[in-house]
């Protein structure tokens, strides 16, 4: 949980429509960049949210769905990578399987789960990890962590295929752990 519940970054940079912490924003700029130049073309969807922002969202997924399959697509407010300014959500330029597990096999997707890490972003909630995760498989949402960690995962996914690329196992976190109430 983020404490202050309604923690804000320190800074925000604006990328196309959306906002990062600076760092994340520089190196959101460099992989849209390489992408473009191999012919993808890389649509910034969300970035930062603040608390009331996933408030509403997370409020909103409840109502659709009910709280139990809510709470395995959306983070409760305070608990969203997205308020920390340190994720951004893509897509196609052409808006193909947006947020959906399709997305996995579209240019973007596919240039993500290769080409990310070489910029510090990793797919922060793997395809068949909800248990280690928490959440359901999300091919889009990139989590920068630095190009250090995401090339030292990068390898150890390699070598370690049960662990599915999950950033807890990866940490040694205990996996998806309740929210405390
Ligand atoms: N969809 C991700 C888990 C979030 O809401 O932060
Ligand atoms: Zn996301």
């Amino acid at each position: 949980m983020l404490a202050p519940s309604t923690y804000v970054p320190p800074t925000l940079t604006r990328v196309s429509t959306e906002r990062l912490r600076s760092e994340a924003a520089t190196a959101f700029n460099a992989f849209v960049k390489a992408a473009k130049a191999g012919g993808v073309n890389v649509r910034a969807v969300s970035g930062y949210r603040s608390y009331a922002q996933q408030q509403s969202l997370y409020h909103d997924y409840v109502l659709r769905y009910g709280q139990e399959t809510a709470d395995t697509l959306a983070a409760r407010p305070g608990h969203s990578e997205h308020q920390t300014g340190l994720a951004m959500d893509i897509g196609n330029s052409n808006g193909a399987c947006a947020l959906q597990a399709c997305f996995a096999d579209t240019p973007v997707g596919r240039f993500a789960a290769s080409e990310g890490w070489k910029y510090g972003f990793i797919i922060r909630y793997p395809a068949g990890a909800q248990a280690i995760t928490g959440y359901t498989y999300e091919p889009w949402h990139l989590r920068y962590v630095g190009k250090e960690l995401a090339g030292s995962l990068e390898a150890w996914k390699a070598s370690n295929p049960a662990d599915l690329g999950a950033l807890e196992r990866y940490l040694g976190l205990e996996d998806a752990p309740d929210y405390v109430p």
